[in-house]
């Protein structure tokens, strides 16, 4: 199984909708996804809930049933509340295979993003390679300045800049039903799906190296 985390000390970045969409287009492409809520805000618990039956699967991951689980996933996507920092930012590294960190095009999230940052990098899980790192762009509005500060910041770090996701209503809408935007009829989407696929990507061949690795 492997363990990817949604992280940013910042909250309202994203964590919770990039997670619920990335558990729903791991589901949809077939895999075995279980979505583990660690928000007391509960917006992962609560898009769960409200996920159609009939669509496919995402099996919701808590304290109790994480150990029997374990074997049964492929992926587990964990959703995380902000504010996680120090020792315990450490431990959470050391328990994920890949990280993903949104980030908004705001001047005082690119602030706080660096600081955070550098808190992830001196991780050992990181400088060890055992958690992948990737940044991501959310709610971007494209041509405009701000996100033109984000692109340079993101583009200019050491880490992988995976996706840009742009400001839509798609989410909201989608959200309230437990859907993700890979749940919707693709022809609405095709431009949000491309940056889906990326990010998907990104995890999956991260995932197949490791399992190569592993062999
Ligand atoms: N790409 C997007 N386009 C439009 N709205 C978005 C997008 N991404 C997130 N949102 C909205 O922004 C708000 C914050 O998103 P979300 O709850 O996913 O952030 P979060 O990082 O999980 O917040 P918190 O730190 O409070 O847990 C939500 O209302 C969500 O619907
Ligand atoms: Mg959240």
């Amino acid at each position: 199984m492997q363990t990817v985390s949604l992280l940013n000390s910042k909250g309202g970045c994203g964590k919770s909708t990039i997670a619920t969409n990335l558990a729903s287009y791991l589901a949809n492409g077939g895999a075995r996804v279980g979505l583990m809520d660690l928000d007391p805000q509960g917006s992962s618990t609560t898009w769960l809930k409200a996920r159609p039956g009939m669509l496919p699967r995402i099996q919701q991951v808590d304290e109790e049933n994480l150990q029997q689980l374990h074997q049964e996933l492929d992926y587990l996507v964990v959703d995380f509340p902000s504010g996680i920092r120090g020792p315990k930012l450490a431990r959470v590294l050391d328990q994920s295979n890949f990280c993903i960190i949104p980030v908004l095009p705001s001047p005082h999230d690119i602030r706080a993003v660096g600081a955070f940052l550098r808190d992830v990098l001196r991780s050992p899980a990181v400088g060890n390679g055992r958690c992948q790192l990737s940044v991501i762009a959310n709610r971007v509005k494209l041509h405009t300045l701000v996100y033109q500060s984000l692109e340079n910041f993101l583009s200019r770090l050491d880490i992988p800049f995976i996706s840009t996701f742009r400001e839509t209503q798609n989410y909201v809408r989608t959200a309230a039903h437990g859907l993700g935007v890979a749940d919707m009829p693709r022809t609405q989407l095709s431009t949000d799906l491309d940056e889906w696929r990326k990010l998907v990507g990104w995890v999956k061949q991260e995932s197949y190296s490791l399992e190569r690795e592993a062999v």
